[in-house]
């Protein structure tokens, strides 16, 4: 097999919508308190998309910013994978979309990827294959999920926990000893039922009777999700290092950009791994947990806090609906 092109991020941006739905707003649309949010997941305030505003809009502005940022134009792009599972439509899938809105008439591939909150890293997964091999230059990696259009507003189990957003990237070839290490990903498709929208899929179509019931929306088996989420985050992290690390460990890490679901689910991930809480990236307390859109917001608050610079080594790790999880990992 000939050698792997090394690929890196060439661009990132980020994009979430204006409208901020604080813990108090939330109190007074559900039985909750600003002091349970906090406590419990450390989240104050999420954005909110306005009613006309979808995925598709906010995958879109992010991935134009990660294009400028690359310092390319969109007709440079050779594909697009956009992870989300709360895509515009069932078909065509929101990738198609973004590939309109960005003006590429040239014929590229465009998919959607449906991992919940890991759909970000997964896509990164599938999307530096296409590098690696030399197939694509230039692969337009975006995560963006518009929960708040999902959410039960009646629901305080899962209402108060999500927020709306997207992040994007480019990814290339970079030069020797920077770029992707080693990752992986992975599924338990066992805790299929812990993450679920019911109704509006082959199995359960929307009907009169399934709106009546609200099983449009998103439920969550909270308790058990966070088990999941508890246990999985050091394995993968150590997983990504071993498929590729080289005698790298965790202690090496010098920044971990995690899923935002739950603050209490980092301090545990730090704790597993032994590394201190300040090497977590966390806006969890601003954004929630946008799912997919997570890892690229957080990477953008790491950049424009001086976190990521050339040769910094760092972690992407996610899991959610599926049940799925990815890590990988990287040098800046
Ligand atoms: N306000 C006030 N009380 C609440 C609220 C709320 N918003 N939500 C639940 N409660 C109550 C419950 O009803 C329960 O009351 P009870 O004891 O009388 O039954 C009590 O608070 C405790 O509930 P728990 O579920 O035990 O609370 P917990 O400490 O486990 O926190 C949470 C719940 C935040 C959901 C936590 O389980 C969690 O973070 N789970 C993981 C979620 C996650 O990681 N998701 C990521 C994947 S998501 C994706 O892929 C889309």
């Amino acid at each position: 097999m000939p050698d792997l092109i090394p690929v890196g991020f060439l661009g990132l941006g980020t994009f979430v919508p204006q409208r901020v739905l604080t813990n108090h707003d939330l109190e007074q649309m559900v039985e909750t308190s600003d002091e349970w949010i906090v406590t419990r997941t450390g989240i104050r305030e999420r954005h909110i998309c306005a009613d006309d505003e979808c995925t598709s809009d906010m995958a879109t502005a992010a991935a134009r910013a990660a294009i400028a940022d690359a310092g390319l134009t969109p007709d440079q792009i050779d594909l697009i994978i956009c992870g989300t599972y709360t895509p515009d439509h069932l078909t065509p899938s929101t990738a198609c979309i973004v590939q309109a809105n960005l003006g590429v008439t040239r014929p590229i591939p465009a998919f959607d990827l449906s991992a919940a909150c890991s759909g970000f890293v997964y896509a990164l997964s599938v999307g530096v294959n296409f590098v690696q091999t030399g197939m694509y230059r230039h692969v337009l990696v975006v995560g963006a999920d518009a929960m708040s259009k999902v959410l039960d507003y009646q629901d305080r189990n899962t209402c108060v926990l999500f927020g709306d957003g997207a992040g994007a990237v480019v990814l290339g070839r970079v030069e020797p000893g920077r770029g992707l290490i080693g990752h992986t990903i992975g599924a338990d498709g066992r805790g299929a039922e812990q993450i679920i929208m019911h109704a509006g899929g082959s199995r359960e179509p929307i009907s009169l009777d399934a709106l009546n019931n609200r099983r449009q929306y998103m439920r969550m088996a909270g308790r058990e999700v966070y088990k999941f989420a508890t246990s999985i985050v050091a394995p993968a992290i150590e997983d990504a290092l071993r498929n590729g690390g080289n005698g790298l460990c965790v202690q090496d890490l010098e920044l971990i950009i995690p899923h935002q679901a739950n603050m209490r689910i980092i301090e545990a991930a730090a704790k597993k791994l032994g590394l201190p809480i300040d090497r977590f990236v966390v806006n969890i307390d601003r954004y929630g947990n946008t799912s997919g859109a997570t890892v690229p917001l957080a990477m953008g608050d790491a950049r424009a806090a001086g976190r990521l610079q050339p040769g910094t080594l760092f972690a992407l790790v996610a899991f959610g609906g599926g049940l799925t999880y990815g890590a990988s990992i990287w040098r800046w």
